[in-house]
Parts: C-alpha cells; structure tokens; sequence
C-alpha cells in the first residue's frame, strides 16, 4: 500500500478519497447550521422585527403579526428545500455532481448575505427570503452530497462514509445551538453575524473543490468518458489497475443503455422500480415523521414544559448527544447492516416516546419525573443517530443504479422535506391539542415504520450497486422482501469488494 493511505474496514482510504468526502459533506455541515441556527436566538430576532415595525408605521407590532411573520422565517426554509430537492436529478445530470455543488454555493452566498444584512437594511423581508435561498441550498445539498459520497466511496465503505453526511448535519446543528448562545453570537447586535457565518464553510467548499475528481460513475456511465473515469478511479483508489472498478461500471452501463431514460413518472410506473422507490420514500419518510425535529426545532419549550431547569443547555445537550451517537453509528453501519440499525433505532425511538409520554403525564404529581422526560428525549434523539438519521439519506443512493438515481434522490428529497415541513408547521398546534400525549401518536408511527422495515426493506452492505439492482428484477420481488437476500444468485462475477473485506 502506498505511503500516506489508511486501511479502514478492508478498503484503502487515499488523500483524495479523504479530501473529496470532507469536501461535500461541507455542504452537509451548512444544512445543518441553518436547522439549528434559528431555535436559540427566536426572541432577539422578533425584538429586530418590531423594531423595523415600529420605524416604518410607528406602532409596535401586533402579536398576531409576529408570530406569523416568526413561523414563515422558520418554515419558508423547508419550502427552499422542499422545490430545489426535486430538481436534484437534472441539475446533477446536466451540471455532473461536482460542478452542481460548485454552483449551489451561489444560493448560499445569496442566502447568508441576504439574512447577515437583514438587520441593517431593517428588511425581515430581506431575512425571510435569505431563509427561503437558504433552504433552496440545503434542498439541493441534501441530494447531491450523499450522491456523489455513494458514487465515489468503495463498497465495503460506502454506509461508513454516507453516515459522514449525517454527522456532518449534527455538527453543523450543535455548532449553531453553541454559536447562538446569548453570550456568544445570539446577542442583539451578533445576531447578523449568526446567520450569516453560513458562507464560510461555502468559502471553503468552493476552494476546495476543484481539487476533487467529479464521480467516475458519472463520468462513465452517463457521459460515456471512460479516459476521465479511469483517471478518476486511479486518484480515488490510489491504484494504477483499476480494470475491475470499470469492469461493474460496464456492466451497469449495459444493463442502462437497454433501458429507456428514467423519468419521475417511470419510477412509479415500471415494475423494476416501484418497490425501491416506495421502500426510498417510507425510509425518508420514518426519517420525519418520527418526530426529532418536533424535538430539533421546539426542544427548548419542550424541555421547558418537562420542568427542565435550563432548558437551553438541555437542547444543547440533546445536541451533543446526537453528535456522539453518530459517530457511534459510522462505526456500526458496515458491521451490523443498515436494516438491523434503522430497526433498533425506530424500535428504540418508540419505547422512549412511550414512556416519555408516561412521564410527562405523570409530571404534577411525581416532580423527578422531569428527569426521567429529560432522560427519555435523550434517547429517543440517541436511538435516532443510530439508523434513523444517517441511513434513509445514503440508502436511497444504495438501491438505485446509475440511471434511475438522479430521479429517485429527487422523489426522496422531495418527501423528506415535505414531511419536515409538515412537522414544522403542525407540531405546535398539535402539541397544544394534544397536551403530554402528542409523542404517542409518534409512537404508533414508529411502529408501523418498524414493521415495514422488517418486511420490506433489503440490506445492502457490501453489495455492489448492480447487485443491489438486481434484487429488485428478480420475480419474487414482486412479494414480499425476502429478508436474507441471497445475492450470490443475481450477482454478476464481479463480487470483488465482497463481505469479507468488511471486518
Ligand atoms: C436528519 C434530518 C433532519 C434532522 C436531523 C437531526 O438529518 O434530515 O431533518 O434535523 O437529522 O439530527
């Protein structure tokens, strides 16, 4: 092995592997700030908004008003994120996955530059509509980093480094859950400054990724630039002889060039497809509504109403508790499986909204039952990391070949963020209707998600994406999942990166 390159689970990690990763996950990092970002400083930014109020029509400003004008800024990013994630398919074909990226950084530009002015313009106009750009990015990162992280990363890594996209998204939360700290930038004068530190991760992306390969896969399969590919492989691989790599690509090429280009509506239509798209939008689907962003956005009056003592340092414990789980989960995702990790995380997620749900109810009367709330919302954003959160965005990358992808990842986004936004939106109202029994209807979700993971959803670690492929064209596809698939059926000969590289 050439000097400089890390061996992990049976796969080489060369610089540039390393490089080009860290590189796209930037885009990860940016997603996950604007989540967090706009939780810790709500009231000094709606003392901005009066203000601007109170100078233009000098009167205060209705409390109806504001609370609209609040839930817009928090909710208009969802909607960004909700119409640029479905076109994620024809910009990463039109533009290849690394030229998209490269472009996307103008929204964010656009995005922070609009919110960091917002104040000394007195414009929240200007602010809501950075929110929506802003989203707009994040909606088109959420689809092309963890495509072209699946395209480039080696078989028995590629769970491992999707689960970097996820970790990435955490940290960018808990950083913004720090930042925004009174004390630190969520002051009344800093507080532009909050919201407009997102460029800086675009700064650096935009510098650094001319220094990375644009995806083989993409290279040769759909732009049929196999001299590109090759030299691609060689930087990502670290090695001179890459004739195996290319060889699946062929394979998948010809298996793509037999069929017609896939649109939208083909992935519904055609029967190759319909069962993968399905399990892609019930997978993103688990992901949101089983309830960790009623906890990401509302946590403070949630730990608030738990009788938690400092609820601030709560939502970022709850942050730091994330962040360590996923890191946990890199480590288990080639080990134990995708299915196996997404069915302990939905089953654990459920126990904790049970007896969360039990201690809230118990509160007036047994006051430790605080900590046992306190205790369970941890958990339930613990057992999240562990399938959850990573896994449902790198999957869908994982069921698909190259043609059928670009579509699927747009379907796949477009559901997620839908589902956030639904959440975003409705949770409060539902919270109050509800009262302390509102995670319970989380609870029955998480089950049904549970159960139909168990039935329905393949694994595919250590699979190449053909032989992932083809599990969904063999007839019994049609019924239900078999659980163990036995791939060595369908596979081609080239199972040149099989289970036992992964120890
Ligand atoms: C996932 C979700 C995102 C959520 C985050 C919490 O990335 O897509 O909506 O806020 O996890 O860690």
């Amino acid at each position: 092995m050439p000097a400089g390159f890390h061996q992990l689970g049976g796969e080489t990690v060369t610089g540039t592997l390393a490089l080009s990763v860290f590189t796209a996950v930037l885009g990860s990092l940016e997603f996950g700030y604007n989540i967090g970002v706009i939780n810790a400083p709500q009231k000094i930014i709606e003392d901005d908004y009066n203000s601007t109020w109170v100078h233009r029509y000098g009167a205060p400003i209705p409390a109806g008003t504001l609370t609209s004008l609040w839930s817009l800024s928090v909710a208009i990013f969802s909607i960004g994120g909700m119409l640029s994630s479905f076109s994620v398919g024809v910009v990463s074909e039109w533009l290849g996955r690394r030229k998209a990226m490269l472009i996307n950084n103008l929204l964010a530009f656009i995005g922070g530059s609009l919110m960091g002015l917002s104040k000394l313009c007195r414009s929240f106009e200007m602010m809501i509509l950075g929110r929506f750009v802003i989203g707009a990015y994040c909606g088109l990162a959420s689809g092309l980093t963890p495509m072209y992280v699946g395209e480039i990363s080696p078989t028995g890594l590629r769970g491992a480094l999707g689960t970097l996209h996820q970790l990435a998204i955490v940290t960018g939360i808990l950083v913004a859950q720090v930042l925004g700290l009174e004390s630190l930038l969520g002051s009344e004068h800093l507080w532009p400054v909050l919201v407009g530190l997102t460029v800086v991760p675009t700064v650096l992306q935009m510098a650094l990724l001319p220094f990375c390969p644009e995806s083989p896969r993409f290279l040769y399969i759909v732009r049929c630039q196999e001299h590109h590919a090759k030299s691609g492989l060689r930087r990502l691989t670290g090695r001179q002889e890459v004739g195996d790599l290319l060889a699946e690509m062929k394979e998948e090429k010809r298996r793509m060039d037999m069929e017609r280009k896939v649109s939208i509506a083909e992935l519904f239509r055609s029967p190759l497809y319909r069962q993968p798209i399905v399990i892609s939008i019930l997978l993103q689907l688990s992901q949101q509504l089983s309830g960790i962003n009623a906890i990401f956005y509302y946590s403070t009056s949630i730990f608030m109403k738990a009788g938690v003592q400092s609820p601030v340092y709560a939502t970022i414990g709850a942050g730091v508790v994330n962040c360590a789980v996923t890191v946990v989960s890199l480590f288990l995702v080639e080990r134990m499986g995708r299915r196996t990790l997404h069915m302990l995380g939905l089953g654990g997620m459920c126990s904790c909204a049970v007896v969360m749900t039990a201690a809230l109810s118990l509160l007036d009367r047994v006051p430790w039952m605080s900590y046992v709330s306190m205790l369970s919302i941890f958990g339930f954003v613990a057992f999240f990391e562990v399938g959850p959160g990573p896994i449902p965005w790198f999957f869908v990358a994982e069921l698909f070949s190259q043609g059928p992808r670009p579509a699927a990842m747009a379907v796949a986004g477009f559901s997620n963020w839908t589902a956030n936004f639904i959440i975003g939106m409705c949770f409060q109202y539902v919270a109050d209707l509800c009262g302390p029994y509102v995670f319970l209807i989380f609870a029955v979700l998480l089950l049904f998600f549970l159960i139909f993971t168990f039935f329905r959803v393949p694994e595919t670690r250590g699979k190449t994406f053909d032989q992932i492929a083809s599990t969904f064209h063999q007839p019994s596809s049609g019924g239900m999942m078999d659980m163990d698939l036995d791939l060595d059926k369908t596979s081609t000969e080239l199972d040149y990166l099989g289970e036992e590289n992964i120890n």
